[in-house]
């Protein structure tokens, strides 16, 4: 029966027959026999499998098995007499699926730098690290699943395809289905969209939030979680033109109810992701950050600090440091800001609430100041923002006159502002940028090495 090489590490017994399947990421060829390391993506650790010249068809075999072959091996499990390993496989039957050419392949034994990597992210999951991301993403993806299921939220699916700009900040990439030579315009030279396929112009979404506030109008409790594009021209190591955000919204909700599900939801993806990744996470820990293990563990075991806007900006004013951005009740916090109260002051997450509403996006809920909002940022060390939330304005009158405000058309926003005339009621929610969580969790550096397939500014492959 094929094994998963995980599987076998765990639970293989002695004198089990078993076939595995996968890429050789080493082979050494001894007098009489060889070692060749099996690797199946299913962790770090590969198999050892001995294979003696008896095996038929050795020589032969052995020639064409090289760094990134595939094969498929079957035999017995025994017990290793080697450091650091419980079994082996002693291989009965070997067969080569397909080589690869030393000559070419990329993927030698050295160690390769992530830039170089980026550039074969065909073929960069194959190594330790990239394997390593990729199944702490999928354990923190299960993990979020699980975390909103077991509370009863919705999973519901909002759409890609989007005619509202959700953040109001006209970062939007648009969908069209014209010929891009033959562009019909209006009489006053500008784009026609009233012929384009949608018979409007529509874009790539930013957010999933306002359309989950249609559904948590409905299911009380939701959560959608898929990708969001940015056509912000940031080229940094925390931004992606297309990125992934879980996005909860909860009716009957505030602000408070919003920080408390935050930090619950972060403090149960990291003691899963820990449970079932240990070993990916203690590699993290030894080779990319050695403060990977720390950082989890401060994050399962203590209260996140909370403090206003309006509080940190003092703290930033008085902390003697000179920063590159100004620093200024009503100005943006810049992530020099933000790492600064999370990494340095606080040493931990920081909940910062109540931003200026000149700042904030025209849905947040106005306080009674009428200067701030019912807004809530998750910042974490090394990282800044993780999460950008707020309880929502669900008075109409208010929310007409920000939409005004903010110099935005209130015409396409008519379905939102129906939920406000139609059974309305508090509500809050938050959105986490998932590959910032991964980097936050692995300690990658770059945003760009925690998703298989990066889009950048400059960067689209695959
Ligand atoms: O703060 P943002 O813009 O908030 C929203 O979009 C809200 N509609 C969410 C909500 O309340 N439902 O984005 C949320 C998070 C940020 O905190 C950040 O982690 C991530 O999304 N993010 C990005 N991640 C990677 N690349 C980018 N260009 C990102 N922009 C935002
Ligand atoms: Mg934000």
């Amino acid at each position: 029966m094929t094994r998963r090489i995980a599987d076998l590490l765990r639970n293989g017994q002695p004198n089990e027959t078993v076939t595995v399947q996968g890429w050789v990421r080493t082979k050494r060829e001894q007098k009489e026999f060889s070692f060749v390391e099996v690797n199946d993506g299913s962790s770090m650790a590969g198999l050892q499998v001995v294979v003696n010249q008896d095996v038929p068809g050795y020589a032969e075999t052995i020639k064409r098995i090289s760094t990134g072959a595939s094969v498929e091996i079957s035999g017995m499990l025994v017990e290793s007499p080697a450091k650091g390993q419980r079994i082996e496989l002693k291989a009965d039957a070997i067969a080569v699926y397909g080589e690869a050419d030393a000559e070419t392949y990329p993927l030698q034994k050295k160690r390769h730098s992530f830039e170089f990597l980026r550039d074969i992210a065909h073929l960069r999951s194959r190594t330790n690290t990239l394997g390593a991301v990729f199944r702490v993403r999928n354990a923190a993806a299960a993990a979020i699943h699980n975390f909103f299921q077991e509370r009863g939220f919705l999973w519901i699916h909002t759409p890609i395809i989007s005619a509202s700009d959700c953040e109001g900040a006209g970062e939007m990439f648009t969908v069209t289905g014209f010929d891009l030579t033959k562009v019909p315009l209006t009489d006053d030279k500008k784009v026609d969209y009233s012929k384009d396929f949608f018979g409007k112009q529509a874009y790539l979404t930013v957010s999933g939030q306002l359309e989950a506030e249609i559904m948590a109008m409905a299911f009380s409790n939701v959560y959608t979680f898929g990708p969001t594009f940015r056509a912000e021209n940031s080229n940094t190591s925390r931004h992606l033109a297309e990125f992934w955000m879980v996005e909860p919204e909860m009716a009957f909700c505030n602000l408070q109810g919003d920080m408390e599900l935050a930090e619950a939801f972060l403090k149960h993806v990291f003691q899963h992701v820990l449970e079932t990744c240990s070993e990916d996470m203690e590699f993290f820990n030894e080779r990319i950050d050695k403060s990977v293990l720390a950082t989890a563990d401060n994050i399962i075991n203590n209260e996140f600090a909370r403090v206003t806007y309006t509080e940190a900006i003092s703290l930033l004013e008085k902390s003697g440091r000179t920063f590159e951005y100004p620093v200024q009740w009503g100005l943006d916090m810049q992530s020099e800001h933000e790492r600064y109260l999370a990494e340095e002051y606080f040493k931990k997450p920081t909940i910062v609430t109540d931003y200026p509403a000149k700042i904030k996006a025209f849905y947040m809920r106005l306080n009674d100041d009428e200067k701030t909002v019912a807004a809530m940022d998750v910042l974490a060390p090394k990282i800044g923002e993780i999460i950008g939330g707020s309880q929502r304005e669900e008075r109409l009158d208010v929310l007409e006159s920000r939409i005004q405000a903010v110099g935005l058309d209130p015409a396409p926003y008519w379905w939102y502002l129906d939920l406000r005339r139609y059974g309305t009621v508090p509500h809050a929610g938050f959105g986490l940028g998932f590959e910032r969580l991964v980097q936050f969790m692995t300690g990658m550096g770059n945003i760009r090495d925690v998703i298989p397939f990066p889009r950048a500014p400059q960067e689209v492959e695959f």
